[in-house]
């Protein structure tokens, strides 16, 4: 399975989001696998001394070369998930990711600007998949969502309802868990200790990870015929 968080603003949390949502995987046993497009190396900084578990790698590549890229770590890391993490900008590199996964993360704040964008790069994702007569499978998720329900997640929500953006109910919310990661290489499922931070951002991940089986199931097929992209 391959997911692509995707986005074409800046600082919206794809990566904070792939690197909690590959430790959820790992924790729940699967075999995970990230692969870092940013040039600024983000998640391979973060977590590429592999202290959360074996069954979590990272490997940064050549946005050029991610369709071949995903072979090579197709045959050398058999990995249950791919997740792909890209930079803020559009490039060709989003639109094979893109076609290349089962499903696309749209991660967006509650703010205008960051609900705006991401209708953008779902007109895009629908764009690229018309070219191949096929529906995409993408989600919008609201992040760095205020523990205590503010005004602007109401209109958040009532934004996304207006642009009919489909979008999961699971929002991760703004905690410290999540900020710690680049400096402690450990994402809320391997924080340890007892902390409320902790314990809440896993529950909200597990629930994201069970509405991401609940739309495709454990393991489906390629969407894209390899190549088509
Ligand atoms: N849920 C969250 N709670 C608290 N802080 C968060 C959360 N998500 C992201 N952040 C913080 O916001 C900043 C930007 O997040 P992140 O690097 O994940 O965004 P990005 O979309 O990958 O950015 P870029 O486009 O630059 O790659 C980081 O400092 C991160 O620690
Ligand atoms: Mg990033």
């Amino acid at each position: 399975m391959i997911i692509t968080l995707a986005s074409s603003k800046g600082g919206v949390g794809k990566s904070t989001t792939t690197a909690s949502l590959a430790g959820a995987y790992a924790h729940a046993g699967h075999r995970v696998h990230i692969i870092d497009l940013d040039s600024n190396h983000t998640v391979s900084r973060w977590l590429g001394d592999g202290r959360c578990s074996p069954r979590l790698t990272v490997s940064s590549a050549d946005p050029q070369d991610l369709t071949e890229y995903l072979g090579v770590i197709a045959r050398e890391h058999r990995p249950d998930v791919t997740l792909i993490d890209i930079a803020g900008t559009y490039e060709r590199a989003l639109t094979v990711a893109i076609a290349r996964a089962h499903l696309t993360i749209i991660p967006a704040g509650p703010s205008e600007a960051d609900i705006f964008e991401a209708a953008r790069v779902a007109r895009h994702i629908r764009s690229v998949f018309q070219a191949f007569g096929r529906e995409p499978l993408y989600r919008l998720l609201l992040t760095r969502v205020q523990p205590l329900a503010s005004h602007a997640q109401v209109h958040a929500c009532a934004e996304i309802a207006r642009l009919k953006l489909p979008a999961f109910e699971t929002a991760i919310h703004h905690r410290a868990a999540y900020m710690e990661i680049g400096l402690s290489g450990r994402t809320p499922h391997f924080a340890g200790g007892k902390r409320a931070t902790v314990d809440k951002a896993a529950v909200e991940l597990d629930a994201l990870v069970a509405e991401i089986a609940a739309l495709i199931g454990a393991d489906s097929a390629p969407v894209l015929a390899k190549g088509a992209a």
